[in-house]
């Protein structure tokens, strides 16, 4: 199978629709006879989960940028030296739900430059860098109408004591920050193309499920064809 032992990444946005497309692949590559193995970034550990807490439970704003970034990057290289690199090693196709893409993104919207967080990364991974990063491209107003209505579905019980800009929803620190900032955000994904030391496509994902699919699924096949 040619995707064993690739590490395949999924990003953008919050709301950009990662969770469904990682599903959707994983589904695809199980049904071809391969092994997938999942991962979420900042977690996916139980260090990593207790370094996530810290990071979207309270509020950020007496936070240091270079503390916040370093802080992804520790729950990052716990991931990659328990999960990520053993299920490569098994032959399993990794995909990992954000990955130092994110970092670059959303540090680098705080005033991290990008190209320090690579250098960063480097120390965390080693050469654990994905084969291929899928960004997926929405604007922060599409992202967060989504994720406003799913919490509206599920969340009303569940209060962590802050509430985001729309009504019945709950949010984490970093979706508590402002317009503006994700809108940076958004920017940086798309510059990382040029700037990230391996490969990455963007994918328009503000169009609906299937037609992300066909491209996401079409940039895999390309990929390693
Ligand atoms: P999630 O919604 O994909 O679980 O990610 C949690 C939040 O953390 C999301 O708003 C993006 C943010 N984040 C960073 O700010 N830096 C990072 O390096 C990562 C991985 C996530």
């Amino acid at each position: 199978m040619k995707l064993a032992g690739k590490f395949l990444v999924v990003d953008g946005p919050d709301g950009s629709g990662k969770e469904t497309q990682i599903k959707r692949l994983a589904e695809w590559i199980t049904a071809q006879g391969g092994q997938c193995t999942r991962a979420r970034d900042p977690g996916g550990t139980v260090i990593g989960d207790r370094i996530r807490h810290v990071l979207l439970d309270f509020d950020l704003a007496t936070m240091d940028p270079r503390c916040e970034a370093l802080l992804f990057m520790a729950s990052r290289a716990q991931l990659v030296a328990e999960v990520v690199r053993p299920a490569l090693q098994k032959g399993h196709t990794v995909l990992c739900d954000r990955f130092i893409s994110a970092t670059c993104a959303y540090q680098g919207a705080i005033g991290v430059p990008p190209a320090e967080i690579i250098a960063l990364g480097r120390l965390a991974v080693g050469d654990t860098w994905p084969h291929l990063t899928i960004l997926l491209d929405v604007p922060p107003e599409t992202g967060f109408a989504r994720i406003g209505r799913k919490r509206h579905h599920v969340s009303s019980r569940r209060n962590v004591g802050q509430r985001s800009i729309f009504e019945g929803a709950t949010a984490d620190a970093m979706e508590r920050r402002p317009l503006e900032f994700h809108r940076r955000v958004r920017e940086l994904f798309q510059e990382l193309p040029a700037a990230y030391p391996a490969p990455v496509v963007l994918i328009d994902g503000e169009r609906d499920i299937d037609a992300v699919w066909e491209d996401v699924h079409k940039a895999v096949e390309r990929a390693f064809q």
